[in-house]
């Protein structure tokens, strides 16, 4: 009864929405409705098929954020080209442009995804390309003293970030309301007592929490000789690239102190780490945004690779 319903609503919508009140409609889900419709009408109208479905309106205020990636990036690379002997300017903007480069990796990923209907996977991976993004918004920051970086962080603030915020909002409706845009609303957030329930309707069906019963590939520990590797990085090193098909590349690091900063590759897919136990086992980096070019991203003691070491 209730899908019957349902059915019958979206089809009404889906015949009678021209362009205009279709995005209007998408754009209800995001935070900030009315610059949503304005950018996809003035810059994403290319993006839009005519008489879009929900969905595509959806698929191109991703790749409108993508054109945005684009075109920060162009800026950040001018800052760089100008930035002369200014160290912190030069530095600043290097690291900037790594972030962006692995936020479009992530906004691709997202977009091969999306059609293929894993819409939890695309929520993630444009969560990451907007966190990278606030990563290189914050490290300029630090360096805002010409109108050039002054003109970079607005376009990226109000409207890079905007445009990914706006794709991930209706993300976030589509998972839950489908093509039935006119139920889309704007997104609920941790912020209104909102948590999302773990396993959820839709997305790939995986199960959530620690796998249980992993064998290690490799071992890591202190007195070298006992096992394969003396430090987590050389066992991160050794895993293959781009491993796939439901397959682990387990590292069990056995208990001691561990003084490193580990770093794991884009290319280090399926990668897990095992400890030995809460206060066994401890990873510990000293990096600080005291230290020169360093954003708050890039001090994690256990992250994905952002710099080239
Ligand atoms: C570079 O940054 C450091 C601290 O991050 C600051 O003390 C120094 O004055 C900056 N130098 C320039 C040329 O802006
Ligand atoms: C960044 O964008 C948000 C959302 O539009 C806005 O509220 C905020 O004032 C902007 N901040 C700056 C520094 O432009
Ligand atoms: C929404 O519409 C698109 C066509 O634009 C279709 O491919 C997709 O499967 C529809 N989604 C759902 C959940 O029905
Ligand atoms: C890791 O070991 C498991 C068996 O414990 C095996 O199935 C898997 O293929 C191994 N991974 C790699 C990358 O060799």
């Amino acid at each position: 009864m209730a899908s019957s319903f349902l059915f019958l609503f979206c089809f009404f919508i889906g015949t009678t929405a021209n362009h205009q009140t279709a995005i209007q409609e998408a754009c209800k889900a995001t935070r900030w409705p009315e610059s949503c419709q304005i950018s996809l009408t003035k810059s994403g109208l290319d993006l839009i098929p005519a008489d879009p479905s929900p969905f595509q309106i959806l698929h191109s205020a991703l790749s409108l954020s993508s054109k945005n990636l684009g075109r920060a990036k162009f800026m950040v690379r001018a800052i760089l080209h100008y930035s002369g002997s200014n160290l912190n300017l030069t530095t600043t903007a290097k690291l900037c442009l790594q972030s962006l480069d692995n936020s479009a990796y992530r906004l691709h990923s997202a977009e091969e995804v999306l059609p293929r209907n894993r819409i939890k996977d695309a929520r993630a991976w444009t969560s990451a390309a907007l966190s990278y993004q606030f990563d290189c918004l914050s490290g300029l920051k630090k360096v805002n003293d010409t109108p050039m970086v002054d003109k970079t962080l607005s376009f990226m603030n109000n409207t890079l970030m905007m445009s990914t915020s706006n794709a991930l909002s209706m993300m976030m409706s589509y998972e839950e309301f489908g093509n039935c845009s006119g139920w889309w609303r704007s997104p609920r957030t941790e912020r209104d007592g909102f948590w999302e329930s773990v396993g959820g309707r839709s997305g790939s069906g995986q199960k959530h929490g620690i796998p249980k019963g992993l064998k290690a590939n490799v071992t890591v520990c202190k007195d070298g000789g006992r096992c394969r590797f003396g430090s987590v990085q050389m066992a991160v090193n050794a895993a293959p690239d781009n491993l796939g098909g439901g397959r682990r590349f387990v590292i069990l690091i056995k208990e001691g102190v561990y003084e490193e900063t580990v770093r794991v590759p884009l290319a280090k897919r399926n990668v897990v780490l095992i400890g030995e136990g809460m206060g066994k086992t401890v990873i510990t980096g000293s990096l600080n945004v005291g230290q020169l070019g360093m954003t708050t991203y890039e001090t994690a003691t256990v992250g994905k690779l952002s710099t080239t070491q």
